[in-house]
């Protein structure tokens, strides 16, 4: 086989065979096949597609890379959950506890990543001393005695994606729905899971920025899932504008356990529902979404959910005090932007108020950067809200004083108009 002959296939538009499929993932992993020709195919990938079959193989050859990692002697159906990515969104901190509440095993692997803030991982190092790392006999111990652990991906997760992705980042082959969907699916499919819900998030603050593309994406995830017998589920949820009031590590575990406590913003606690249902029906410990919602809701009230995260925080080293107490460390600044006219809050640009949280040092712009966990944003209104000139619409949360280009970003991105306006939070469901 010739990776001259398979670009030429491609590039002429014709559907790759696994065994190509496999020889160029196999091949460029090992570095057998150089960069210039891995780039030429990914092109010719970003304009001619790929179908369902081939986004598959291309998913399970990344997934088979590096490490599979076996669950099985975690009892029950493991069911992981995906967000594609958005401002503020810290659903997976609170939704873990929640689901394990009602009896899903949930051994979740998650991220550091780049971005606006750190990823889910990086957020529970706001709480002292909890240890992200342990060994996989720990990990799967951890599950079956208290019901859920959190680590960070292991260093040979589908590695092959690793490599892919950064040739894709400079060959301006990011963009192409089977190589996202691919590349999403290989990492949770190598993680274990039995079944998968994904959120795929639509709007400013999102990857995907309109419907069509979202669902287009949704879809092939959806089908990649079914095409290697794993059942999976997408949300398009809306990301024009944050999710929640917080935007930062330590200020989004905190509102994350205000949502566990029943007191969370309106849009995180129904993502929370939403996606928590999907995953307790397909952990098979609801019948219906209803029953699952139900369920849910009770452990919520009954401070199940919270019981949950605090047995995960103590056996992963951390101090659970701070679930009761909520005192994180706070940024030495904090800083309000107050609106300059009456009306309703018709706009908050999520994409604009990221990036002003990685500004602040809240995210990393490249892999070696260092997060600040007390830094970050806090929303005061919510889009459709209604204010008075002179009330505060965001507090800004520095250990800088000198933030006037972060005050204009906000004060650039709220918009407020004469009339009421506001999108639903869930937008489709693609099973
Ligand atoms: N997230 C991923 O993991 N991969 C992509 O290609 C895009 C977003």
């Amino acid at each position: 086989m010739r990776m001259y002959d398979i670009i030429v296939k491609k590039r002429d538009g014709y559907p790759l065979a696994k065994a190509e499929i496999d020889f160029f993932v196999h091949g460029y992993a090992n570095g057998e096949i150089p960069d210039y020709q891995a780039s030429a195919l990914l092109m010719a990938i970003y304009f001619q597609g790929m179908d369902d079959e081939e986004s598959a193989h291309l998913t399970m050859a990344m997934a088979r890379s590096g490490d599979m990692l076996d669950l099985s002697e975690i009892d029950g159906v493991k069911v992981d959950k995906h967000s594609s990515g958005g401002v503020g969104d810290k659903t997976t901190l609170c939704l873990i506890p929640l689901v394990a509440s009602c009896g899903v095993p949930i051994p979740k692997m998650s991220g550091r990543g780049l971005g606006h803030t750190g990823g889910t991982i990086d957020k529970l190092e706001a709480i002292e001393g909890f240890n992200v790392e342990m060994t996989k006999e720990q990990f799967i111990r951890q599950v079956n005695d208290i019901g859920l652990a959190i680590i960070g991906q292991s260093e040979n997760l589908a590695p092959a994606d690793k490599k892919l992705y950064s040739l894709r980042d400079v060959t301006a082959t990011v963009n192409s729905i089977p190589l996202i969907a691919s590349s999403i699916m290989s990492k949770k499919i190598a993680s274990g899971a039995d079944k998968i819900v994904l959120d795929v998030k639509v709007g400013s603050g999102a990857f995907m920025k309109d419907v069509n593309s979202a669902r287009k994406l949704a879809k092939t995830m959806v089908e990649i899932g079914k095409n290697v017998g794993k059942e999976t589920v997408a949300l398009l949820t809306n990301m024009d504008e944050p999710l929640g009031f917080a935007i930062g590590n330590a200020l989004e575990v905190k509102e994350a356990i205000l949502a566990l406590k029943g007191e969370g913003p309106k849009d995180l606690t129904e993502l929370m529902l939403e996606l928590g249902a999907h995953m307790v029906v397909l952990g098979e410990k609801a019948d219906s979404l209803e029953e699952a919602k139900a369920m849910l809701k009770t452990n919520i009230e009954n401070g199940k959910a919270l019981q949950y995260f605090k047995r995960l925080v103590e056996a992963q080293g951390g101090n659970a005090e701070v679930i009761d107490t909520l005192s994180f460390k706070e940024a030495t600044y904090q800083i309000d932007v107050f609106a300059k006219e009456a009306g309703y809050v018709a706009e908050i640009a999520a994409d604009e108020l990221g990036r002003a949280s990685m500004l602040l040092g809240a995210g990393r712009r490249t892999k070696d950067d260092v997060i600040d966990l007390s830094v970050g944003l806090y929303l005061h209104k919510k889009v459709g809200d209604r204010v008075t000139k002179g009330e505060v619409l965001c507090t800004i949360h520095a250990n800088d004083e000198n933030i006037r280009h972060i005050k204009k970003i906000i004060e650039n991105s709220i918009q407020i108009s004469v009339e009421k306006k506001g999108k639903p939070l869930i937008i489709d469901v693609i099973k």
